[in-house]
């Protein structure tokens, strides 16, 4: 049995992934030689100090990445091949980033379903014909339109048929495709809304046409006061502020769209995490064919999958699925039938069910230590996603608590560029990767930074 030296950190939490990194090193160095047993998880967890599941966490990974093999009887060893593994299923990000998260919206990439993915991956390379990895359908193969279909009828009560539907690299792919064929060109957009989408959708054709959100979510009304051909909006939870549009709200913009012949591109970016709440069906289910929606696994899987899908009436699906076939062809085939497989077999639930609960632990706990911590902060937007939008005390920067926050390595963004006219401070916090029981500590030190400043 091997006596191994594993050092870990614990101010940096993620100890599993610590952990894992360490073995795997001593593996590539050669310390840790094929066929070598490792200590059984409770003994690793003892003399580390750490949960059980800590341990078996990280001895899991290693297994999905083929560095350690798991046999019932003979318990843990280092794989026969393993000093040869290829460097590529090292997970070491190329820059290190801020150890929470690096946009406020990002999900915790560190519970990445890899063992299931990986599964799922193998089972397409297993079975799927030598031609299915040729060109495919520029709009998505048809496992995937079909299990992306049922998934969004049931989850977002969407109406939605295979041949509505689009995968694309992600809702910024789909807005820029989705616009590339609207030929008028007038795009509300909300205010704030977010700053990265803005160059996109300008560059895409569209000419916005800022719009103000408020505690409802957009104001229909100054919409109707301003001359715009389609708005762009996010109502299950809007972006930045949090708001999820009202039901009145809901209904005012649809007749909107359906008395002008307009249409609404709807930006479903973090639907699937709503905590207090049943979740709020998407627009497009109530008017198809005014609405066409954008989704994406971006925040229950990971953004960099680019994955993602248009629903649009079938003219448009059907214009969606040329332009993209004219740009670049299509998404990578392996992947959609991996996420086809992973939909089918109840991984993308499960993870889900996972994550929502662990989201929630980690967003109660960040909002509990403002309103005790920093009473002077009002917290909005708790609802649902993965951020919260903050208002700032009198006499608090908007820059200096966002470049307080990332020091603190919490991922934060000030909210000022994202408005079309000066409004009060605020700031947009992710939680997503914040340990629950770090909270506490980011609003202290947050609070210490900010003391004395003015
Ligand atoms: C409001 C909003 N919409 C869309 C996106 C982009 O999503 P995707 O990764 O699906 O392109 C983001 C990413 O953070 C976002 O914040």
């Amino acid at each position: 049995m091997a006596d191994l030296h594993i050092t870990i950190n614990r101010d940096k939490g993620a100890i599993a992934g610590q952990i894992a990194s360490e073995l795997r090193d001593s593996i590539r160095l050669g310390r840790l030689t094929p066929g070598t047993r490792l200590p059984a998880s409770r003994d690793l967890a003892a003399d580390l100090r750490v949960s059980r599941g800590v341990v078996v966490e990280a001895y899991e990974q290693l297994v999905a990445e083929g560095f350690l093999i798991s046999r019932v009887g003979s318990g843990t060893q280092v794989a026969p091949a393993a000093a040869r593994a290829p460097a590529v299923e090292d997970p070491a990000p190329v820059t290190r980033a801020p150890y929470y998260g690096h946009r406020p919206t990002s999900p915790d990439l560190g519970h990445f379903p890899r063992e299931r993915w990986l599964a799922s991956v193998r089972h397409v390379l297993a079975t799927v014909p030598a031609d299915a990895l040729d060109y495919g359908d520029p709009g998505g193969v048809p496992e995937l339109r079909e299990e992306l279909a049922g998934y969004l009828r049931r989850v977002r009560a969407a109406d939605v048929r295979p041949e509505n539907l689009v995968v694309v690299g992600g809702v910024a792919q789909g807005l820029s495709l989705i616009l590339h064929v609207l030929t008028r060109t007038a795009l509300a957009v909300e205010d704030p809304s977010s700053h990265r989408q803005a160059p996109l959708l300008r560059r895409a054709g569209a000419q916005l046409v800022p719009v103000p959100v408020d505690e409802q979510g957009l104001d229909v009304a100054a919409l109707r006061a301003r001359r715009a051909d389609s708005v762009l909006v996010t109502p299950a939870h809007q972006f930045p502020t949090g708001v999820v549009l009202s039901p009145a709200r809901r209904a005012a913009l649809l007749e909107w769209a359906r008395e002008g012949d307009r249409t609404i591109l709807e930006d479903d970016y973090d639907a699937e995490f709503r905590f207090d709440r049943d979740p709020v069906g998407c627009l497009q289910g109530l008017a198809p064919d005014r609405v066409i929606l954008s989704g994406s696994v971006s925040k229950a899987l990971a953004p960099g999958l680019r994955l993602g899908w248009v629903v649009a009436p079938a003219h448009l699906a059907d214009a969606v699925r040329r332009a993209r076939g004219e740009l670049d062809l299509g998404s990578p085939v392996i992947e959609q039938y991996a996420l086809a497989h992973f939909l089918r077999t109840g991984g993308y639930d499960k993870h889900l069910r996972r994550m929502r609960r662990e989201y929630h632990r980690r967003r109660d706990a960040l909002v509990l230590a403002l309103a005790e911590h920093a009473p002077g902060v009002r917290v909005r937007g708790i609802e649902a996603g993965l951020h919260v939008y903050l208002d700032l005390p009198p006499g608090w920067d908007e820059d200096r608590v966002a470049a307080a926050a990332l020091e603190l390595g919490l991922s934060a963004e000030a909210v000022a560029p994202m408005r079309s006219s000066a409004g009060p401070p605020a700031v947009v916090v992710g939680f997503a990767r914040l340990p629950a029981r770090k909270a506490v500590e980011a609003v202290l030190g947050l609070k210490v930074r900010m003391s004395g400043q003015n």
